[in-house]
């Protein structure tokens, strides 16, 4: 149970409307959380009635995160979350990478995503006659692939990650002895964790050759739409500003603007920092939606809102959305089971890491 959020447990529309008045006032317009309320009252009786759990990405928009979902978080804590359930249905407000995932882990379970179709430039980057060409380049590079991919792709990898434990799971591989890991399909995120961890990066993309006895990360050309789009200007423009701020970048950004940030980490951690760091200011070099999402949840933090970066799949997600899913029990995640078999593997071996 996500316990910052009561809004769902509202006894009535006037009480929901109450409580997401008393969270969202000043974030989002009265206007709308009055149009929101009854949606979100509505999703929640629903929710009760067939035993769902709503699982929420921190990039959700204001109303929707702090109304209906049992649990929100990063794509690891949602991952993990999913895989302990005891619910008979799950709907999953994010991405459908994310819903896939949790069908993974859920085979016998109805999971559910509110749009037919919520993509991620970086899912759409590779495919799995990419990796199995790839592993045919760098015949002895066991291959992690980050969770933002499709589950066939995740169904010929070795290793899944996430923005959460990149690093924890390359050094796993590291310290098991390999030296040369394919890292995909992210260029950002590879090449960010080499950094973390100190170890060279070449571009598998280019067909670039790792040195012999050199521990090294080969990436893929993939990126994240969105996060590529902050440059170092954009970081140089808010010290200028507001030299006091911390500045907290999601590590799908590049190489430079992550090292003018203060802190990188994935979404959870920057919910984390906000929560547990005091500063005067705060910028969150991320999708927008999470600079007010924390706002709301942490009215004594000063957290700027400068950013005008959406991701176009995460805002496909609304109330009426997922109202209709429960509604109608659409849209339901299938996946053939040879797929979700092979899947599970570096799945499950991420999890059993981090
Ligand atoms: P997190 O796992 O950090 O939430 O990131 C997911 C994502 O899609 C970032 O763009
Ligand atoms: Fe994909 Fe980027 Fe959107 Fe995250 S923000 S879902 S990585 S496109």
């Amino acid at each position: 149970m996500n316990d910052k959020l009561t809004v769902q447990e509202a006894a009535s529309v006037e009480e929901t409307l109450e409580r997401m008045l008393t969270r969202l006032s000043g974030i989002v317009p009265e206007f709308e959380i009055a149009a929101k309320a009854e949606l979100a009252f509505k999703v929640n009786q629903l929710k009760r009635e067939c035993n769902a759990v709503i699982l929420g990405h921190n990039y959700m928009e204001p109303a929707l995160y702090h109304s209906i979902p049992d649990h929100v978080g990063d794509s690891l804590g949602l991952s993990r979350i999913s895989a302990e359930t005891n619910a008979d249905v799950i709907v999953f407000c994010g991405v459908s990478f994310m819903a896939e995932t949790a069908k993974v882990l859920n085979p016998d379970k109805t999971v559910l995503c509110p749009v037919e179709k919520a993509g991620c430039s970086l899912a759409d980057g590779i495919t799995a006659d990419d990796v199995l060409q790839l592993k045919e380049d760098y015949p002895n590079a066991p291959v992690i692939t980050y969770v933002n991919t499709s589950a066939e792709v995740k169904a010929v990898s070795d290793y899944c990650c996430t923005s959460g434990n990149a690093k924890g799971v390359v050094k796993h591989l590291l310290d098991a002895g390999h030296e040369h890991i394919l890292f995909l399909p992210d260029e950002f995120l590879a090449r960010n964790t080499a950094d973390e961890l100190g170890i060279a990066y070449v571009h598998g993309a280019d067909g670039e050759r790792p040195s012999p006895g050199e521990p090294t990360v080969i990436g893929w050309r993939a990126h994240c739409e969105v996060h590529e789009l902050f440059t170092v200007e954009d970081v140089q423009s808010v010290r200028t500003q507001f030299p006091d701020a911390v500045i907290l970048a999601h590590p799908e950004c590049s190489p430079e603007v992550i090292a003018l940030a203060d802190v990188s980490g994935s979404t959870a951690a920057m919910v984390n920092y906000v929560r547990d760091v005091d500063a005067s200011h705060y910028l969150l070099l991320t999708e927008c939606s999470m600079g007010d999402n924390l706002a709301a949840e942490f009215p004594e933090r000063d957290i700027l809102r400068l950013c005008s970066l959406q991701c176009q799949y995460m805002n496909l997600i609304t109330l009426e959305d997922t109202l209709h899913s429960l509604q109608k029990l659409q849209f339901k995640i299938e996946l053939p089971a040879e797929i979700i078999a092979r899947a599970r593997v570096p799945i499950d071996r991420m999890l059993a890491i981090a």
